[in-house]
């Protein structure tokens, strides 16, 4: 891999916003590429707070920032200061990326697609599929409304009941998809488990550095499911170790973030990056934590 100098007077401004931000894996990730493809881009990091949102946008186009991603609590709250929407990031009502294209700011949601690939690519159809995804945040609203078009059927159940509820019942409304919002109780989970194919953690449950946690007993599970956890550190969590040791196939939330990331890189610089190597990246900087 070669390695670009320095910084000059021509290169070009990509970062991530979010608060807090010092975990974020994406300076990581994106510089990796940018070197590997010998780019003239530098990927930052920047901690803002929702109140100093509004600034940072016009910061943006003062500066001529070339592409933002944005993280927790931002995705929402962004879209009302931005100039122009993606149809589908639209629909969520959340975005992930943002393109400046000579002043105009475009959001884009990328976790959707980079979601879809990363279940795709692991060799799990979604067509007729039955999906129970667990949390009813942000990112679980993207991920069901770019699986609802194929899915069969698609439970949500969220801690905070009405939250599932009500993106069932805009599922239904925009996508005609079967979808049911429910409880996390482990009633719940043990009836609706019987008739999954995939389920899908979408809560921060068994994030570092609380690590031993699962949202969901392992016993519940059983071994015709492929489980898909969205959280990346640890690499491999609680539940994918519990579903693993049932007979599951898993798939860790590693492959999404570099899915939505390399998604993102080429919006921002019309090149494809080594998604390999962006994984690598990421695995060796966990490993020495
Ligand atoms: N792999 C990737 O590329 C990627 C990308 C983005 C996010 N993620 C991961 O996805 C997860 C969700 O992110 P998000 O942006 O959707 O967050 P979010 O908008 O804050 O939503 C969090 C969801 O998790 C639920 N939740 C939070 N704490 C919980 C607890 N202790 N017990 C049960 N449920 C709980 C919340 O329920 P309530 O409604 O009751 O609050 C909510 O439904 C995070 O773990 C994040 O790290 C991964």
């Amino acid at each position: 891999m070669s390695i670009r100098n320095s910084i000059t007077a021509q290169t070009k401004i990509l970062c991530i916003i979010g608060h807090p931000i010092e975990h974020s894996m994406s300076p990581i990730m994106h510089n990796a590429v940018l070197q590997d493809l010998e780019l003239d881009y530098a990927y930052m990091a920047f901690d803002v707070p929702p109140n100093r949102l509004k600034e940072a946008v016009k910061g943006f186009k003062a500066l001529n920032v070339k592409g933002i991603s944005v993280t927790i609590p931002l995705k929402e709250i962004i879209i009302r200061f931005l100039d122009e929407i993606d149809g589908i990031a639209n629909k969520i009502g959340a975005i992930n990326t943002i393109k400046n294209e000579d002043g105009v700011l475009i959001g884009k949601n990328t976790d959707a697609e980079g979601s879809r690939k990363a279940i795709l690519d692991a060799g799990c159809e979604i067509k007729g599929k039955n999906i129970l995804i667990l949390g009813a945040g942000g990112v679980a609203k993207a991920i069901c409304y770019t699986l609802a078009k194929d899915a069969n059927k698609i439970v949500i159940t969220n801690r905070t009941e009405v939250r599932a509820k009500k993106l069932a019942m805009e599922l239904k409304k925009m996508i005609k998809v079967n979808a049911e919002g429910t409880n996390n109780s482990e009633i719940t989970l043990r009836r609706e488990i019987k008739t999954t194919d995939i389920l899908i953690n979408a809560t921060p449950v068994g994030m570092y550095p609380l690590i031993n946690k699962s949202p969901i007993e392992k016993e519940i599970l059983h071994n015709q499911l492929f489980v898909f956890d969205l959280i990346y550190n640890p690499l491999e969590t609680q539940l994918i170790k519990d579903a693993k040791v049932i007979g599951c196939r898993t798939l860790g939330g590693l492959d999404m973030l570099v899915n939505q990331g390399a998604l993102a890189f080429e919006w921002w610089t019309n090149k494809k990056p080594n998604i390999n190597l962006m994984k690598n990246k990421i695995i060796e900087f966990l490993g020495k934590k």
